[in-house]
């Protein structure tokens, strides 16, 4: 990924991340998936006044992505206060499609420090299924 590729899959989540729809948490995280074709699919968390039932913007965003029929995936860019680590849930809905999947976490508050990381080091021992 090129530098300008970098800073526009991060503008995207912090541009999705002011639709995030969050009334119980008040914490709005922004995804942004780029594609093998180029393309980038943006996420925001969902909440539900039932909570268990909230989408994370990570899986959101795989969702758009698989809908609109990608499934080759370069990086993710997850934008949030703090820039946090993808729960383990979306950890593993992301290495359904890329285990190795570069993952940009960024602070809103400061989008020019992004931490990285690659999903094989936050999910090592992925559930695979029966081989
Ligand atoms: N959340 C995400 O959308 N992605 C993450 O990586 C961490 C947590 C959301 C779920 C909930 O709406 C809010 O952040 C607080 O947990």
């Amino acid at each position: 990924m090129t530098d300008s590729e970098r800073d526009e899959l991060i503008r995207s989540a912090l541009d999705a991340q002011k639709r995030a729809y969050c009334p119980f948490s008040n914490f709005p995280v922004g995804a942004a998936l780029r594609s093998a074709s180029g393309r980038i699919y943006q996420g925001v968390n969902v909440e539900n006044v039932s909570f268990g039932l909230t989408n994370c913007a990570e899986r959101v965003a795989v969702g758009a992505a698989v809908a609109a029929g990608e499934r080759e995936f370069t990086a993710i860019a997850v934008v949030s206060r703090g820039g946090v680590s993808p729960c383990g849930a979306c950890r593993q809905v992301l290495a359904e499609f890329n285990p190795n999947l570069p993952i940009i976490m960024v602070d809103s508050l400061k989008p020019d420090e992004g931490h990285h990381a690659t999903l094989d080091r936050l999910l090592p021992s992925r559930f695979e299924g029966l081989k």
